[in-house]
């Protein structure tokens, strides 16, 4: 028998995939070094076309040529040394595609590589989690377009599906597969991080109750703010601890939070760009704070705590955190979008953006309502720089402004860190700014610099010896 479909790495991502492959009718083969994976895979196949091995060779004779072999192992130097590997048995023409969240860079110089061999290779971001992998993920692979169209079909079977659209679309060229895949993660940051300072605000200002908490996530997932992350917020309000009767597992977790890295990656090539990515630099920034946290709770007796006042009106108050958050989603979607517009330029990259928000839709982790408007914004205007300019957003965005306000306001007043949401709001504030007053930042450079700094009124550069 002849497999269609090759996954090096069984673990929970692998296996899912791989399962999910088989599920469509194709025949898939499974390569672990761990006996028990590849056992229990097998034994899980049942009657799909499944095989799975610890064997690499009979592993490459088992597959069709031009092969197509999949790796879902841990990012880093493990893909390095498990490509390594095969290409001494690998025949020309066959296809390898990195399937795991790896650094954009490392993916561009394993095409460089791959492609100067005569192999071919697609770096492709895949979103969902375990469940997606099993049912239908998001997914976003980039390079060599004639690879793409040799996996096209099995990639478009086991996607998750809006509309009965598959929510896997050619992302573009060299590194744009995981590029996206990054700035997703970027975008998750962000939206994670607004739920959490939501979380705080509800608590500690509206004397939400976690049972409350988990109502209102509940009704705010059935509107406009609907998305898989609000969702599962949700629920895990209503989660109850096993280990303590009648608490909320909630309140038992350490707030520490920790970090793979996509994030930083996010904020670290944003900053390469200059492209202005603060909701997603306050969410990486909250979880290096989050984890000093012995030097927290000292800190927090030294400096006593902050007398918190409790709103009079719940219901008043919940409104205006749902459309805070609601216009604060937006601005993550917009600053990571803008960031892509930049990097397919810069990187010639060759993203559409509305194929990026299309296939959000469904399967990856920042799957939302909101991104059918996103994509409309783009298809309408290919050229669009940022959603903020687009007339799909700008009524929205000028309605919802007044309540997040209101809601900086109230946390700073209280003494709750509100980096996220409050970055939302002054990047949208900046940006919406005919003047800000980085005349005197030039003013500063060229006193101290002879830096030089351009008129309003004239043409070229200037230069003053000031206080003379
Ligand atoms: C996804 C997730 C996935 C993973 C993140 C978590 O799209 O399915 O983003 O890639 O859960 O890597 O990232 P952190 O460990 O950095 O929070």
């Amino acid at each position: 028998m002849q497999y269609d479909f090759g996954m090096i790495g069984l673990g929970t991502m692998g296996r899912n995939f791989l399962l999910n492959v088989a599920d469509r009718g194709y025949a898939a083969a499974g390569l672990d070094l761990n006996a028990d994976q590849v056992a229990s895979l097998n034994e899980e196949a049942g009657h799909r076309k499944i095989q799975a091995t610890t064997d690499q060779s009979e592993f490459l004779q088992m597959l069709k040529t031009p092969r197509t072999i999949m790796l879902l192992v841990p990012a880093g130097k493990v893909v390095d040394a498990v490509i390594e590997g095969l290409l001494p048995h690998l025949d020309q023409g066959d296809l390898i595609i990195d399937g795991g969240n790896s650094h954009y860079a490392d993916t561009s110089r394993r095409a460089e590589a791959l492609q100067s061999q005569g192999f071919r290779f697609l770096g492709v971001g895949v979103s969902g989690g375990e469940e997606g992998a099993r049912k239908g993920p998001s997914i976003m692979p980039g390079g060599d377009f004639s690879a793409w169209e040799q996996v096209q079909p099995i990639l478009e079977a086991v996607s998750a599906k809006v509309d009965r659209e598959p929510c896997v679309a050619y992302m573009g060229k060299g590194a744009a597969g995981h590029y996206v895949k990054m700035v997703h993660n970027g975008i998750e940051y962000g939206m994670m991080q607004l739920l959490a300072e939501t979380y705080d605000m509800l608590r500690r200002i509206g004397g939400f109750t976690n049972a409350e908490i988990h109502e209102t996530f509940s009704e705010w997932n059935k509107g406009p703010l609907q998305s898989f992350l609000v969702e599962i917020t949700a629920e895990i309000f209503a989660q109850a601890d096993d280990k303590i009767e009648g608490a909320d597992l909630i309140d038992a977790i350490l707030d520490k939070a920790k970090q793979k890295g996509t994030g930083k990656w996010t904020s670290q090539t944003a900053m390469d760009l200059g492209v202005p990515v603060p909701t997603i630099d306050a969410a990486v920034t909250m979880r290096g704070l989050s984890s000093f946290w012995r030097f927290r709770q000292t800190a927090a007796q030294k400096y006593g705590s902050f007398p918190t006042e409790r709103i009079e009106n719940k219901e008043t108050f919940a409104v205006q955190l749902e459309h805070a958050l609601l216009f604060s989603f937006i601005l993550t979607y917009a600053q990571g979008l803008h960031l892509l517009s930049v990097a397919s330029e810069e990187m010639d990259l060759d993203l559409r953006l509305s194929d990026t928000a299309k296939i959000w839709r469904g399967g990856c982790i920042i799957r939302a309502e909101l991104l059918e408007d996103i994509r409309q914004a783009y298809a309408g205007n290919p050229d669009l720089a940022n959603l903020v300019g687009s007339p799909v957003f700008r009524g929205r965005l000028k309605t919802l402004l007044p309540s997040v306000r209101a809601v900086v306001e109230t946390a700073t007043q209280n003494g709750i860190p509100l980096l996220a949401l409050s970055s939302a709001l002054h990047y949208f504030e900046a940006l919406r700014a005919a003047r800000l007053p980085l005349n005197l930042v030039q003013a500063q450079r060229d006193y101290f610099g002879a830096h030089t700094y351009e008129r309003l009124d004239a043409d070229g550069t200037f230069h003053t010896e000031w206080g003379k």
